[in-house]
């Protein structure tokens, strides 16, 4: 059992806050734990993100679950979260449940639902079954196309009531916490004052009980971010870099230069690095 748990989650509020980031493969899982990040999160997000999709419509369940045991595997400490992709829970709660187990099998050691209120049923039959779950209100982009894109929530008091009642019904469903995606600040404060669950806030200021990033954002993988996002690095820069050099030294015949290749390899160096 990894050393972040959902209990530890939750005893986390008021008294430290939550970091959880995105990661979609091995090696950026290895590193995320590395840096003790509390919740590491195979995110739908990878639709956009790492298949280049327009939204996060088209993710699957094979493609959660390759994802998620990639992930899984590198993390000892952390908690990994697997998100449900559109319309793997929404037909029945049946189908969610198995859906949900099958990120559990693949590594996972609890699971993320958009929506609260409209799924409650869904997450006390998962909880009973012993599976964490998280829930997300706020902005839920796989409804990306009855919202008509993605923008602010919490500005009107329907909108506050719904996103305060979706809080309030996953407390009561016994999920472990909730996402706040692109909520008003002072919004996404009253939901956090009013549930007992710690809120994770994307975009949605700091009165919540923690962050969640997407890895390529706050990495600067790509040029253009959402403007809620930090970007701690500028991957995109290095990266580009480092790709430039290594062709002109092959079109230069500069690579591979002597230490690179057999003849000219330390042989004992070889074996230790193999
Ligand atoms: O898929 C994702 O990356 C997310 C976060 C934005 C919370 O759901
Ligand atoms: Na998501």
């Amino acid at each position: 059992m990894r050393e972040i748990t959902p209990k530890k989650i939750m005893e986390m509020k008021g008294k430290e806050k939550i970091t959880m980031v995105t990661a979609y493969d091995y090696p950026s899982a290895l590193l995320a734990d590395k840096a003790k990040i509390d919740i590491i999160f195979v995110g739908d997000s990878l639709g956009m993100v790492v298949y280049g999709e327009q939204n996060t419509l088209n993710v699957t369940m094979e493609q959660m679950v390759y994802h998620t045991r990639a992930v899984a595997k590198a993390v000892k400490r952390g908690l990994v979260l697997a998100d449900m992709p559109f319309m793997s829970y929404e037909v029945s709660v049946e189908e969610g449940m198995r859906n949900a187990a099958r990120l559990i099998q693949a590594g996972a050691d609890a699971v993320k639902i958009e929506g609260g209120y409209d799924h409650r049923k869904l997450v006390k039959k998962l909880v009973r079954a012993g599976i964490p779950v998280m829930g997300h209100t706020g902005l839920t982009p796989q409804r990306y196309l009855r919202l008509g894109g993605y923008h602010i929530t919490g500005e009107t008091e329907e909108e506050i009531e719904e996103i305060l009642r979706d809080a309030k019904a996953l407390e009561k469903a016994g999920a472990f916490a909730v996402v706040l995606e692109f909520v008003l600040a002072d919004v996404a404060k009253l939901v956090t004052e009013e549930v007992k669950i710690p809120t994770i806030g994307i975009g949605s200021g700091p009165y919540v009980d923690g962050q969640v990033l997407v890895w390529h954002d706050l990495l600067g993988v790509y040029e253009h971010v959402p403007p809620f996002v930090k970007k701690y690095a500028d991957l995109r820069g290095i990266i580009q870099l480092a790709l430039e050099n290594y062709r002109e030294e092959v079109k230069e015949g500069k690579f591979p230069s002597g230490e690179y290749y057999w003849e000219f390899l330390d042989k004992d160096d070889f074996e230790k690095k193999r």
